[in-house]
């Protein structure tokens, strides 16, 4: 058996979450069911991100002590991540005593890298990121994704000597010992680290409070980036632990916007710390929202809580893990969810479902064959390339193929003509096909899977309520 370590990206806890925030679970959840479902051992991560100016700032709008919002906040993340069937294993609060004290001893252990300097530059507190000046010029002075200006900071840092490590990184990313996926990405990256200066590790109290303190210095607190990057560590429970039986990460599932500071920075960290790099970077393209990123600075989010209560769990991961493409951007629409609901979920499965199970029902066939299941090889190297979208339609037009055939087949005039052994045997095949397909959709949808499985195993019973009722009202 493997040990699989998987991990997500740690959101901040700057407002309620959105649509956006469940790519990272969702396909990170994917890969643990998958890995599962192979008979791996999976640890999978979530947390929050808690600290930093965007946070300490928002408190204060709002008036409330900056405890009790993060506390309020980090409760949404987690109802969503429960609504989601996320099926984490270990939950990491940046706030937390024991992530604070990991977090420390990890900076004491990368202390031989940090110096510290004058720092005059350009801010995002969106991003919580200094941009340099070349950035700062193409961008006009403000940020593209927060459509806010950049602030100009000038003040006593700890630096992080990123310049030692550059030829080590590259090496790592172009041999594929660390695989950054998509592969255009890993080019932009290679890009990036040609610039990449020695990067500012820390904030003067006299600007912000709200941090990690850093170790034998009361006037500094971490730069958020380093706090939060180290939760992946922290989580199971280094430097204390031994966490060599799940260490190096088979994968770390995060956004495009943030893979510069897990393909850079992060690696970086491990290096020093003398720990194997992540096994693969899986960065994600963006839920948008009429084109642009949807972000709580911009404020065209889409509760997923509306999304959730429209047609639930089932439909909203069959849409975000099968119509949102796995690496590039895509745009959420009302019409192009209520379209996939009605003429795949509904049209496709839950309407073979109804059908075979009432033809079962009606000519009392059992379905009492004991499959072995297993993943065919184009399913499974799909997987293994985290295409996730791409296995999911494999296992789709299965179900296709299904609805194609039982029209081919026509159990009915089998049924009519009294032909109960052909019937039979035809019942057979389709329903042992449909669970085959049912497996491989599995680790997408979870709850539909399962009660398919059930109404077929044994008796059979259609559904007195359809899987996927087409009772929509927009
Ligand atoms: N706190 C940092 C991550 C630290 S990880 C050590 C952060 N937080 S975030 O809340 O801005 O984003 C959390 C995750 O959600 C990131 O992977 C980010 O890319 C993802 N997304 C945020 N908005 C998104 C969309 N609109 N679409 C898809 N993913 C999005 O960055």
């Amino acid at each position: 058996m493997n040990k699989v370590y998987l991990t997500t990206a740690i959101p901040y806890v700057n407002g309620e979450p959105h649509i956006g925030h469940a790519m990272d679970y969702l396909l990170a959840d994917v890969c643990a069911r998958y890995h599962r479902l192979l008979g791996d051992e999976v640890k999978l991560q979530a947390g929050t991100d808690e600290h930093g100016g965007k946070i300490w700032k928002k408190a204060e709008e709002l008036g409330i002590s900056v405890e009790q919002y993060v506390d309020d906040n980090v409760k949404k993340f987690r109802d969503f991540i429960a609504k989601l069937d996320i099926s984490y294993t270990d939950f990491v609060r940046t706030t937390d005593s024991n992530h604070e004290r990991r977090c420390q001893e990890i900076w004491r252990i990368l202390s031989d890298y940090i110096y510290k300097a004058e720092y005059e530059g350009w801010y995002c507190t969106g991003c919580e990121r200094f941009v340099t000046e070349k950035e700062y010029e193409e961008n006009h002075g403000v940020c593209p994704d927060h459509q806010k200006p950049y602030e100009k900071l000038q003040e006593e840092n700890y630096y992080f000597k990123i310049s030692d490590f550059k030829d080590r990184i590259r090496m790592a990313i172009e041999s594929g010992e660390m695989l950054i996926l998509p592969e255009f990405r890993k080019k932009e990256i290679l890009r990036l680290l040609e610039d990449t200066p020695d990067v500012s590790i820390s904030r003067p109290t006299s600007q912000l409070v709200w941090g990690v303190k850093v170790p034998d210095d009361d006037s500094q607190v971490m730069y958020v980036w380093i706090d939060a990057l180290s939760n992946y560590l922290t989580a199971l429970g280094y430097p204390e632990e031994d966490i060599t039986d799940w260490w190096p990460p088979v994968a770390q599932f995060v956004g495009k916007d943030i893979l510069r500071f897990h393909a850079i920075i992060w690696p970086a960290m491990l290096i020093v710390l003398g720990l194997p790099l992540p096994k693969t970077m899986v960065s994600h393209g963006m839920v948008l929202a009429d084109g642009q990123k949807m972000s709580k600075s911009i404020g065209n989010v889409v509760n997923p809580v509306d999304v959730l209560d429209r047609h639930g769990l089932d439909a909203f991961r069959y849409y975000f893990l099968r119509h949102v493409d796995t690496f590039a951007d895509s745009d959420f629409t009302w019409e192009k969810f209520e379209d996939a609901y009605n003429n795949e979920l509904a049209n496709d499965l839950g309407n073979l479902v109804q059908r075979l199970a009432t033809l079962a029902a009606k000519n009392n066939f059992k379905f009492e064959e004991k499959l072995d299941f297993e993943f065919d090889n184009e399913y499974n190297d799909l997987m293994t390339k985290y295409e996730f979208a791409k296995a999911f339609d494999y296992a789709w037009n299965k179900i296709q193929e299904l609805n194609r055939r039982i029209d081919e087949e026509k159990p009915w005039s089998l049924a009519k003509n009294g032909e109960t052994e052909k019937l039979n045997e035809c019942l057979s095949g389709l329903i042992r096909d449909l669970l085959r397909a049912n497996y491989a959709l599995s680790p997408f949808i979870p709850g539909a899977t399962e009660k398919i499985f059930e109404i077929f195993s044994g008796e059979i019973t259609p559904p007195e309520v359809p899987l996927f009722p087409k009772d929509f009202v927009a």
